[in-house]
């Protein structure tokens, strides 16, 4: 599946989009993060108990780390690579999508399967 993400090129460091998608007929989300040039795409489940990162707010970065962050128990995950090096689940990652960028927008392409 793939799903459009419009105008992430205005997004500065740290600052996100979220976007939805449906797996399983389950609702889910995704986001979209810049850190420095680049841009990633992950799902919007923290590895730990499987529950939002951001609990809603949209805020998924930590200038203070140079880590996404889990809001309920912390953990910690690279920008690049969604790997968690610091919390309770440490070693694990996020699921990451691949990202395509379509003039100001980016094309996300999420498997069926997590
Ligand atoms: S749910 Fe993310 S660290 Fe616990």
């Amino acid at each position: 599946m793939q799903v459009r993400v419009a105008s992430v090129d205005g997004l500065a460091h740290g600052q996100a989009l979220k976007f939805e998608f449906e797996r399983d007929g389950e609702a889910c989300e995704g986001f979209v993060l810049r850190s420095g040039d680049a841009l990633f795409a992950y799902h919007n489940r923290c590895p730990h108990l499987g529950i939002d990162l951001d609990m809603g707010e949209g805020r998924f970065y930590s200038a203070l780390t140079d880590r996404i962050f889990c809001s309920s128990h912390g953990a910690l995950f690279v920008p690049s690579s969604g790997y968690c090096d610091a919390g309770p689940c440490a070693g694990e990652a996020l699921e990451r999508f691949g990202l395509e960028l379509d003039g100001v927008d980016a094309v996300i392409t999420i498997p069926d399967v997590g």
